[in-house]
């Protein structure tokens, strides 16, 4: 955003810094602190009980709320005996890397009785984002919305709402999702899927013992509501759609989107949406669902079940109405499309667009420096000796990228990085394209057995780079939410089948492809996507249902630093913790 003090005249260096002290600085912003206390607490959801790992007692946790231009300082004070790291999922986190939060990726975790203050500038994004534990499966409890408003003074490109709600899907687990997931890394067989999904904590009425725990939004007629989406689901892409009422997509991944309207929306884990839903003229005597199911592709089990909440009108004051039960209302429910309905998924991402205005430019890189095509995928790893294992033919589940099976370290890669030790920890030949090539969407090789590394890919400062991501029919085709840290990426193109790099470049969009932090790679298709290395630090990239992660779904990008003192990485604070 081309704002350094460092070339920036000494008088206005002196006039900023004390203007800062006596207003919100527009250019400047504020700070805002948080203090997150990990802990322990009870929940109690389709009666069941469970002591859960979150955030200052809350579930969902707290909101982050804070301007474009605001630097946040967050505390992480870690009171459970879990080692425990947080990622603010799609901050760019420009040349603060030490504040992303993977846990082995940019730190190493939390320990108990621990902190770390994660502190980082929000730059160029607006909207809603979230943040949630990255170590293990501890997300599953772990998260809660992050806020983002423009600039003091600087409106949206669209009519200011009435009011603002943010709705954060999750998935519950009666059973303890660490746990869960163990068992399965354990057997080597698929995990047991959640018994639950959830909308700002609630199942709703359409589950056992229920009926009560549910999200409720109470709106009034004629007004326009900002709803801010949040997939923080594990495993699980959503449908949601609200009875009776169509949305207006404004903004998804904290940017602007031409708005466009519709009456269901699909939202992977790690993507956010901001619509605008406009309440009805006047009070309609009905209540009405919004309900939200997944969205699924792959062979495995998963949880089909629905989440619902309630979009309820206040009555008229003085009114007949007033004096009418809620109860006695009809009730309006929603239809969603079928569970794998991918015809309705093209057709949904076809209709995301950049704003791409004068104000919001949709800066494509056109001119491309590196290229690469990376296969995603499921695979097998070998059962151990004397062990029975519940994957595959025998064998244990895995998933890969180009074939490597991403090993994670004991030790952080940004510091292995930045101190220059990267021996023993990673080595930099992750592979441009597939070692083998062979029919990706065709009939499966019969030899599925991934490799393992902790590999990554160099890239220098202000690369221009090109990545096409190629779904693999290996264990079945499925679709792969693949997230990118430390960037947003346009989604230049995407098809079914193989990736034709003669004819589909011809297709693409540079002119107003959709930006974002995490992208649907197709089930059985490939993505196209562009970014510029812009960001010096390590940036993880993988898939955002759980499961692949776990099974090794996942890659590193090494960033290098740029010639000029603005266009390196800083240098890691003092209380960053230890391995
Ligand atoms: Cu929300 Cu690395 O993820």
């Amino acid at each position: 955003m081309g704002f350094s003090l460092l070339s920036t005249p000494a008088f206005l260096v002196f006039f900023l810094f004390f203007t800062s002290f006596l207003l919100p600085n527009p250019v400047l912003g504020i700070t805002r602190h948080y203090k997150f206390d990990i802990k322990l607490h009870n929940v109690t959801r389709l009666c069941h009980t469970k002591s859960i790992v979150s955030v200052n007692g809350q579930f969902p946790g707290p909101r982050i709320v804070a301007r474009e231009g605001d630097q946040l300082l967050i505390k992480v004070v870690n009171h459970v005996s879990k080692n425990i790291s947080i990622h603010w999922h799609g901050i760019r986190q420009l040349r603060s890397g030490w504040a992303d939060g993977p846990a082995y990726v940019t730190q190493c975790p939390i320990q108990t009785g621990q902190s770390y203050v994660y502190n980082f500038t929000i730059v160029g994004q607006r909207g809603t984002l979230f943040w949630h534990a990255h170590v293990s499966w501890l997300r599953a409890t772990v998260y809660g919305p992050i806020v983002i408003l423009p600039k003091r003074g600087v409106p949206h490109p669209f009519a200011k709402p009435y009011k603002e709600v943010p709705i954060i899907f999750g998935e519950w687990f009666n059973a303890d999702p660490e746990a869960v997931i163990s068992q399965a890394l354990r057997t080597g067989g698929g995990p047991n899927v959640s018994d639950a999904y959830t909308i700002n904590g609630h199942p709703g009425p359409l589950y056992n013992c229920s009926a009560k725990d549910t999200f409720k939004l109470k709106v009034k007629p004629g007004k326009t509501y900002l709803l801010r989406l949040i997939n923080a689901a594990l495993n699980d892409e959503l449908f949601f759609s609200i009875a009776n009422h169509s949305l207006t997509v404004v903004d998804v991944d904290a940017i602007y989107v031409k708005p466009f309207e519709t009456g269901t929306l699909l939202i992977a884990p790690g993507q956010t949406t901001n619509v605008l839903l406009k309440t009805k003229p006047s009070y309609p005597s009905a209540t009405f669902f919004m309900t939200a199911r997944p969205y699924v592709t792959g062979q495995g089990t998963f949880d089909n079940s629905t989440v619902a909440g309630i979009l309820e009108y206040e009555s008229p004051p003085n009114s007949l109405h007033s004096s009418i039960s809620i109860k006695m209302l009809p009730l309006f429910r929603p239809i969603l499309p079928a569970l794998n309905d991918t015809s309705f998924a093209t057709n949904f991402v076809s209709k995301l667009r950049s704003l791409a205005s004068a104000q919001f430019p949709a800066n494509v890189p056109q001119k491309i420096d590196k290229h690469f095509f990376f296969t995603v995928g499921l695979g097998t790893i070998p059962c151990q000796q004397n062990q029975t294992c519940q994957g595959p033919n025998g064998t244990k589940f895995a998933a890969s990228v180009n074939n490597v099976s991403f090993a994670t370290p004991t030790t952080a890669l940004l510091q292995a990085h930045f101190f220059a030790q990267s021996n023993g920890v990673y080595t930099p030949d992750f592979p441009n394209t597939p070692i083998i090539s062979f029919n990706y969407t065709g009939t499966t090789p019969n030899n599925t057995m991934v490799s393992n590394g902790t590999k990554v890919v160099v890239l220098p400062f202000n690369a221009t780079v090109e990545l096409v991501m190629q779904d693999t029919s290996i264990l079945g085709a499925e679709s792969h939410p693949l997230h990118l840290h430390g960037f947003n990426f346009f989604v230049v193109g995407q098809g079914f089948g193989n990736f034709d790099p003669k004819k589909d470049p011809a297709k693409f969009n540079l002119v107003d492809p959709i930006e974002r932090n995490t992208v649907g790679v197709p089930s059985g298709g490939w993505v196209a996507i562009r970014f510029l290395a812009d960001n010096p630090g390590v940036w993880f990239m993988h898939c955002h249902l759980e499961v692949h992660t776990s099974w090794g779904l996942k890659m590193a990008w090494i960033v290098l630093d740029g010639k000029l003192p603005n266009q390196k990485l800083l240098p890691p604070p003092a209380d960053l913790p230890k391995c």
